[in-house]
């Protein structure tokens, strides 16, 4: 297992990405969308990317979860390095490794909460661990309403089930761009306070993209990009100090 050292504690790490670099187009129309990015994310621990629009953080979650190619660098997700991969086996380490959470909830309408959250490992042919299961639907405190379509259920109880259905096959690592973008702020604060349960809890291993101070406030560690590079990072996050940090690198801006 990969480990690094945090502050002198040895932690295992989920994914790592080295010197990864992005780069779309070619010539004059050239973005560098991620400028030689290095960072961990060590397992169970919760943490949060922030940054300016542009700065790459949906391109650098993409591309450390297998969902898009990288320009240069490295990725691994556990001991797996992804360039090594085929495409075939890439789909596969999405599918067993990696837990996703969409803005859009992308819950399947026919279905019932229950069969929406244990819907991919029907699909992969992977029985859940009951145990696991269990203890997952009772934290999203769904018990009640797991034959519902996700038409009776709130915004806030849909995201709950697809963060439920992140959680199912016990990813390696979940990640989310925006999960709390679409809702309101106490549906959200439900979703982000069940995530970090799930960390707590459970030991998972959560990556989410968020814009607002308040939801990295619920993460262990802020990670801050700017022009596609790492910037700043932040252990224990207040909101307060999340917005303090956002301001400086605002001025910053305003002043080069
Ligand atoms: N498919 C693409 N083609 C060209 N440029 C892209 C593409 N996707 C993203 N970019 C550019 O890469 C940079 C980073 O984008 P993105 O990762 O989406 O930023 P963020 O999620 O922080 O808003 C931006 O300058 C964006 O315009
Ligand atoms: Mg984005």
């Amino acid at each position: 297992m990969t480990t690094s050292s945090i502050a002198g504690r040895s932690t295992a790490v989920a994914a790592r990405a080295t010197d990864l670099s992005k780069i779309y187009g070619q010539g004059e129309t050239q973005v560098v969308a991620l400028d030689r990015v290095s960072v961990d994310f060590a397992q169970a621990e919760f943490t949060a990317i922030m940054g300016p629009s542009g700065s790459g953080k949906s391109t650098l979650m993409h591309c450390v979860a297998g969902l898009d190619t990288f320009s240069s660098g490295s990725v691994r997700i556990g001991d797996t390095e992804l360039g090594s991969l085929k495409d075939k086996q890439l789909t596969k380490l999405r599918r067993d490794k990696i837990g996703f959470i969409f803005q859009a909830f992308n819950l399947l309408p026919t279905l019932t909460a229950l069969e929406n959250i244990t819907l991919p490992m029907d699909i992969a042919g992977r029985k859940p661990d009951k145990q696991w299961l269990d203890s997952v639907i009772e934290m999203i405190g769904l018990s009640g309403r797991l034959g519902h379509r996700p038409s009776q259920l709130s915004g806030g109880q849909q995201q709950r089930v697809a963060v439920a259905r992140a959680l199912a096959s016990r990813p390696e690592i979940i990640f989310g761009d925006e999960p709390t973008g679409n809702l309101d702020s106490r549906s959200g604060a439900e979703v982000l306070g069940f995530l970090r349960n799930s960390v707590r809890e459970l030991g998972q291993t959560v990556v989410m993209v968020t814009h607002d101070p308040v939801a990295a406030a619920y993460a262990d560690r802020v990670v801050f990009l700017a022009d596609g590079r790492i910037v700043d990072e932040v252990y224990g996050p207040t909101a307060d100090a999340v917005l303090d940090r956002m301001k400086q690198f605002d001025t910053k801006g305003r002043t080069s």
